[in-house]
């Protein structure tokens, strides 16, 4: 029995997100809560044949509590998407606030359940949930993870393509590592299950690289001021879930890049500090998940010296990033 939570679940991510997670047999408690239209949401995905039990909540009569209590996952795509001309910060003055209570009500409510962040910024998002448990005295980091999946579906979708062969697509496995945002998303290309042509250097290599992290920017270009990544954001948000749920129920030797805080599994976190050459709190790292959430960080391993340039590209950058979220909670009263 896994009861599946969406806070969000009205928005542009939100409702594909809740259509996939409804769609699987492995959820069969599905609870949707938003500001608006989840009643709506609820009711029309609660006509689709397959286990899950749906409800809908809104803020009114206790609706987040509801909606959180009994949660084994909570994934979180409230808040504002970028538009263009939006910085990040822009979206973290608007977004912190949001994540920061929804964090609180998880954290009184249903403080055991993993929680799966997508609201961007995530460098600075997952510090403030981590914050915010801290206070309420129930912070386990094997339990609270910033969704970079997305990142990891962009590289092999992208990988596939110059292969020449889409149906590869599914297949493909790179390693995305860092953070998630920009120069922080650091591809592991030299570990793609699927390698690149030897020729794939210079200029292809750095486009490629490019092209991974920014891939954000293509889809709010082309949105043209309608929002960001949403539809590929709920497939790559739905994998996520999907393999901490399986992991819980007990399959062995999951593994997927997250954004996480190191002392998930402290020896692991310490290694990979070393690697990284740097005193970071939090890094996305390929974690192996089980049935309590994070069992092991994995070390990065093999990476060639372009990449290790990427990645003292990403700390400063990171570094700032989550100093800003943890910086918001302790200014903050809630
Ligand atoms: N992690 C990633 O890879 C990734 C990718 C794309 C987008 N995002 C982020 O996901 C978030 C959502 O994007 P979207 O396109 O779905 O936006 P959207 O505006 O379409 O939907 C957001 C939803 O959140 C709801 N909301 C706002 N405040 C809320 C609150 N306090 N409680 C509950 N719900 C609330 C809104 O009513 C809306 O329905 C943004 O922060 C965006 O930047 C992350």
């Amino acid at each position: 029995m896994v009861k599946a939570v969406v806070l969000g679940a009205a928005g542009g991510i939100g409702q594909p997100l809740s259509l996939l997670l409804k769609n699987s047999h492995l959820v069969t408690e599905l609870g949707l809560y938003d500001i608006v239209n989840t009643p709506g949401v609820a009711a029309d995905l609660s006509h689709i044949a397959t286990p899950a039990k749906v409800e809908g909540y809104l803020p009114p009569d206790d609706g987040l509590k509801k909606t959180l209590t009994g949660a084994d996952i909570v994934v979180i795509p409230a808040g504002v998407p970028r538009k263009p001309g939006m910085t990040r910060d822009d979206l973290f003055k608007i977004n912190a606030g949001i994540v920061e209570g929804l964090a609180t009500g998880i954290a009184t409510v249903a403080p055991k359940a993993f929680v799966l962040v997508i609201s961007n910024p995530v460098n600075s998002t997952v510090p403030i949930v981590v914050e915010v448990f801290k206070k309420h005295g129930v912070f386990n980091p094997k339990r609270i993870f910033g969704v970079t999946t997305l990142d990891v579906v962009r590289a092999s979708t992208f990988v596939a393509e110059i292969l020449g062969d889409f149906k590869k697509a599914p297949d493909v496995t790179v390693p995305v590592v860092g953070g998630h945002s920009g120069v922080t998303i650091v591809p592991l290309l030299s570990q793609s299950s699927h390698p690149l042509p030897s020729d794939f250097t210079g200029d292809k290599y750095d486009a490629l690289v490019h092209r991974i992290q920014f891939g954000g920017d293509e889809v709010v270009k082309a949105k043209d001021g309608a929002g960001s990544a949403t539809l590929s954001m709920a497939y790559a948000g739905a994998e996520f879930a999907f393999k901490v749920i399986k992991a819980k129920n007990g399959e062995k030797g999951i593994i997927a890049p997250s954004f996480v805080h190191l002392t998930a599994d402290a020896a692991g976190g310490e290694a990979l500090k070393k690697e990284i050459g740097a005193d970071l709190e939090y890094f996305s790292a390929p974690v192996e998940l089980g049935p309590e959430g994070v069992v092991k960080i994995n070390p990065l391993g093999k990476i060639t010296d372009a990449e290790k340039k990427l990645i003292e590209a990403a700390v400063p950058d990171l570094s700032k990033n989550i100093q800003t979220g943890i910086a918001f909670t302790k200014k903050s009263n809630l």
